[in-house]
């Protein structure tokens, strides 16, 4: 706790029209002149959308070692580095991802599309995009922010919910799953995935990324992994659960919360629900990008 009460929350500015803080742009030259290699993957997601879950998934499909004394215990935050990240107790992301020693490397972020360092495109490399219903997010996000000191102080729920709809989040609006969404239009090496569908059927949506990433497992390795992946074996997993993350207070909540669709029914009052479905129709005009709010 020491150490939490020495951490300040950061404010929340305006930086090229998206709101971030100040440990996602202070190494900003960096991460836009980052070298991204052919073999790299990135893994994007708008926060709280099952972003360690799918960065644990493809780590374990690349790297795991079957015998059990090659256990991994490195934390997925410096195996999966996120590329933006100046946070007070780590590397810069961009040194974390320039130390790997795998192959390949993979790279997750929270970025908007158009503040991707301009190499992954030109180096067409592979992006594993997920995207997780608005509601549902929104209540994971609180969540994450009321235990997480290098977060904004997220306030109360229903003016938190207020200011997502304003679109005044880290990352920015909601409109990043439309704006990905688009991009995979003109970018075939993009496999956009949904979290209500690995709730739904994780082994099916491992299929669908072994398909992608051109690997094939065995049907034994498959099972042994999506077992290792289930909510409750990582939520238990020092690897994943982030227990030896800085500046996180487990007494507030947990970094491997719920894992459930549909807990915003938990949240939000039914005039809240419907005030969000209103803005939501306003702004997500893309009729083809559908999301579940339950399963
Ligand atoms: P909740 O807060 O709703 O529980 P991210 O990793 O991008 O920060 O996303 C975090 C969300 O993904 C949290 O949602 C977390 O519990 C959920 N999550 C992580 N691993 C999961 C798993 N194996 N199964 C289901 N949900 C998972």
């Amino acid at each position: 706790t020491d150490r939490m009460d020495s951490l300040s929350r950061p404010e929340l500015f305006d930086f090229h029209g998206v709101s971030l803080t100040h440990y996602f742009t202070d190494n900003w030259d960096n991460i836009q002149n980052f070298q991204a290699r052919p073999d790299d993957i990135l893994i994007a997601t708008y926060p709280k959308a099952g972003s360690t879950w799918v960065s644990y998934i493809l780590d374990l499909l690349y790297f795991d070692q079957t015998s059990p004394e090659c256990q991994k215990s490195v934390p997925i935050y410096a195996s999966v580095p996120i590329l933006e990240v100046t946070f007070p107790s780590l590397q810069p992301g961009t040194d974390m991802v320039d130390n790997l020693l795998t192959s390949p490397r993979l790279i997750k972020t929270h970025l908007p599309v158009q503040f991707v360092p301009k190499s992954f495109w030109e180096q067409k490399c592979r992006i594993v995009y997920v995207a997780r219903n608005g509601k549902d997010s929104v209540v994971s996000f609180f969540h994450f922010e009321r235990m997480t000191m290098i977060f904004p102080e997220p306030g109360d729920w229903s003016s938190y919910l207020q200011r997502f709809m304003e679109g005044k989040m880290v990352f920015g609006s909601y409109d990043h799953v439309n704006n990905w969404w688009e991009k995979k239009q003109t970018y075939s090496n993009l496999h956009y995935m949904f979290y209500e569908d690995l709730v739904e059927d994780t082994g099916r949506e491992i299929d669908k990324l072994c398909c992608f990433l051109g690997l094939s497992p065995s049907a034994q390795e498959k099972e042994r992994l999506a077992g290792r992946v289930q909510f409750y074996n990582m939520k238990q997993d020092n690897v994943v659960n982030h227990s030896t993350f800085q500046g996180m207070d487990f007494k507030l909540s947990s970094f491997m919360r719920k894992g459930k669709v549909g807990d915003w029914k938990n949240h939000f009052t039914v005039a809240q629900s419907e005030e969000f479905d209103e803005d939501y129709k306003k702004k997500m005009k893309n009729p083809t990008l559908t999301f579940r709010n339950e399963i």
